[in-house]
C-alpha cells in the first residue's frame, strides 16, 4: 500500500500573550493511496491544525509530516482542500472560481474552461457558470468549493468539515455523492482525510477512523470500519458500529 501522508509525533503548542497552549500533544498515523481516513475527535483537541500543518499553513513545534515520504515544504503531491465555509473569491463567479485555480497547472484556457464545466456538471452546479458566490445557497457554495478541489485532480482531498453549515437533506445528497465520486475508479478523489465530530458521518463515509483525545491530543483508537459498501445506514450493524465509536471518544 502506497503511503501519501504521515505524521510522525506531530505536538503543537500555541504561545499567546496570557498562556502556553498544548493543542497537538503527540500524533502518529498515516493515510494510504486509495484510502478514506476521518480524524474525528472532540473541539478544540487539534484537527483543523493538523490540517493546517498538512497544507503547510503552521508548522509542527516537533515532529513531522510527510506527503509521499517527503516533507510539507518539499512534495510535489496535489492536495485539495475544502473548508467548512466554501472560501470562495466574492469578486469571482462560478465558473472562474474553479477556472482561476487550474491556471498553475492548466495553460490552455480553453481546458480550463472545459475541466471547470466537467467539474460543475459532476457535483450538480451546471447552469450556475455566472452566478457570484453571494447568490447561492450555503450547500451550493460547498459543491462549488468541491469542484474547485476536485478539478485539480488532487492526489489528496481534505475536508475539514465540508458539511457542518448544511441542512440535513443537502449535507446527505452531497456525502453520498462525494462518495459515489470516490468509489468512482474513473475520477477523484481517489485519497481523502476528512475531519468531522459527527460520528454517523465517520461510519458512513470512512474506511478508517483516527479517534483523537481532549487537547493535548494523541490517538486514543484507530478503528477500520469494516461494513460493507454501499453502507446502509439503517441497520443494526451501522449502529452498533457508532455506538462502539462513541463509547472509544467518552471512556
Ligand atoms: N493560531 C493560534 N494561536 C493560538 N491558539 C490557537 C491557534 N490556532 C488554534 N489554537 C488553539 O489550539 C487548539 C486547537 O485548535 P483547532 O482549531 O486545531 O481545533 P479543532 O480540533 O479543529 O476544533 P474544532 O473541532 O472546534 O474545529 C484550540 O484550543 C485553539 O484555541
Ligand atoms: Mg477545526
Amino acid at each position: 500500500m502506497q503511503e501519501i501522508l504521515s505524521f510522525e509525533h506531530a505536538h503543537m503548542e500555541y504561545s499567546t500573550k496570557r498562556a502556553k497552549l498544548v493543542s497537538v500533544g503527540d500524533v502518529s498515523f498515516k493515510v494510504n493511496q486509495n484510502e478514506f481516513v476521518t480524524l474525528i475527535g472532540p473541539s478544540g483537541c487539534g484537527k483543523s491544525t493538523l490540517i493546517n500543518m498538512v497544507l503547510g499553513l503552521v508548522k509542527p513545534s516537533s515532529g513531522s509530516v510527510l506527503i509521499s515520504g517527503k516533507p510539507v515544504d518539499q512534495h510535489t503531491s496535489r492536495i485539495g482542500v475544502v473548508f467548512q465555509n466554501a472560501a470562495l473569491f466574492p469578486w469571482l463567479d462560478v465558473q472562474h472560481n474553479i477556472e482561476v485555480v487550474l491556471e498553475p497547472i492548466m495553460r490552455n484556457k480553453e481546458e480550463r474552461t472545459a475541466t471547470a464545466l466537467k467539474f460543475m456538471k459532476m457535483v450538480g452546479i451546471d447552469g450556475f457558470e455566472r452566478a457570484y458566490p453571494k447568490e447561492l445557497s450555503g450547500g451550493m457554495k460547498q459543491r462549488v468549493s468541491i469542484a474547485r478541489a476536485l478539478a485539480t485532480s488532487p492526489d489528496l482531498l481534505i475536508l475539514d468539515e465540508p458539511f457542518v453549515g448544511l441542512d440535513v437533506f443537502s449535507a446527505q445528497a452531497l456525502r453520498e455523492e462525494l462518495l459515489d465520486l470516490w468509489e468512482s475508479p474513473e475520477t477523484p478523489p481517489h485519497t481523502v482525510l476528512m475531519v468531522t465530530h459527527n460520528v454517523d458521518e465517520a461510519v458512513q463515509l470512512s474506511d478508517r477512523l483516527i479517534i483523537l483525545s481532549r487537547r493535548p491530543s494523541h490517538v486514543i483508537s484507530e478503528m477500520k470500519i469494516d461494513l460493507g459498501r454501499p453502507r446502509n445506514t439503517r441497520v443494526p450493524e451501522f449502529y452498533q458500529k457508532v455506538d462502539e465509536v462513541v463509547s472509544v471518544m467518552s471512556p
